[in-house]
């Protein structure tokens, strides 16, 4: 449902920007653009939880941001769910994400003016008319959420109002808002307590087991990766191997058992 084909990131030097159009500054600008991810190619089933692992600076927060459509490669095509990312405009594919895709940013996203509350309803206002929740009925799903992360009594909080952990729970609660079919987190769990980061990682896999979403997810945590049916170790902006964690059986963690059936 997910497939990334030659996927290549470059970003210049001087300027911090992503550049799709090398050729637009010259040969000497195209020295200095170093690939930060290099031909990936990756597919990812419906249903899948996928863990990306690998060392800080490998690429794994620039990959992510591709597959998702937040950013645009400098090479290479993302195909969601058959449609190729290239081939829609910047509202297409906000509507898209809207729709279908939720993003748990490593570093938060929040918006700082609006509060715990708010940061959560922005994704329900986004849906598309015919998921359109009432705004009482978005109020109430934004609450829950919120209270499911633990931060019922911080509904009122602004983001620098509130500590790190806290407020990437507020970006998770925000991340599960549309009921994404597809979501990525990029760290979830990162700045948050072991047991904070349990609960967290159960509500992920609850987003799988229930709603089938997919999962990709970036992540140190190996009580987390021990749960994925994939990982993809990435060094150096490519893919070095994936290891598959899924049995015969389709269930994951149940590899190279040699028992049972
Ligand atoms: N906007 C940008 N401009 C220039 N370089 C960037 C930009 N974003 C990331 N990089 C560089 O790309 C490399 C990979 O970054 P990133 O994808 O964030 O890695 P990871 O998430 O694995 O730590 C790093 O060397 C980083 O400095
Ligand atoms: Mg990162």
């Amino acid at each position: 449902m997910i497939v990334a084909r030659h996927l290549t990131q470059r970003y210049s030097r001087h300027s911090g920007d992503a550049s799709g159009d090398p050729g637009a500054s010259g040969a000497d600008a195209e020295d200095s653009l170093l690939p930060v991810l290099d031909s990936v190619d990756l597919e990812v089933r419906e249903g899948e939880v996928v863990v990306i692992l690998g060392p800080s600076g490998s690429g794994k927060t620039t990959l992510l941001g591709l597959l998702a459509g937040l950013d645009r490669p400098s090479e290479g095509e993302v195909e969601i769910g058959g449609v190729p990312l290239s081939t829609l405009d910047e509202d297409q594919r906000a509507a898209l994400r809207a729709d279908r895709i939720g993003f748990i940013f490593q570093s938060f996203h929040l918006i700082p003016t609006l509060t715990a509350l708010e940061n959560v309803l922005v994704p329900l206002e986004l849906l598309p008319r015919e998921r359109a929740p009432t705004p009482a009925e978005a109020e109430r799903t934004a609450r829950s959420l919120l209270e499911r992360v633990g931060l019922g009594a911080r509904l009122g909080h602004y983001p620098a109002q509130l500590s790190g952990g806290e407020q990437q729970r507020v970006g998770i609660a925000r991340a599960f808002a549309n009921r994404p079919a597809v979501l990525f987190a990029d760290e979830p769990t990162g700045n948050l307590d072991r047991a904070t980061g349990d609960e967290i990682a159960n509500l992920l896999f609850e987003l799988n087991e229930q709603q089938g979403a997919t999962l990709v997810i970036v992540t140190h945590d190996l009580e987390l990766s021990r749960r994925a049916h994939r990982i993809v170790h990435i060094s150096g902006g490519r893919i070095e191997r994936i290891e598959d964690l899924v049995g015969d059986s389709g269930r994951p963690g149940l590899v190279q058992s040699g028992s049972g059936g």
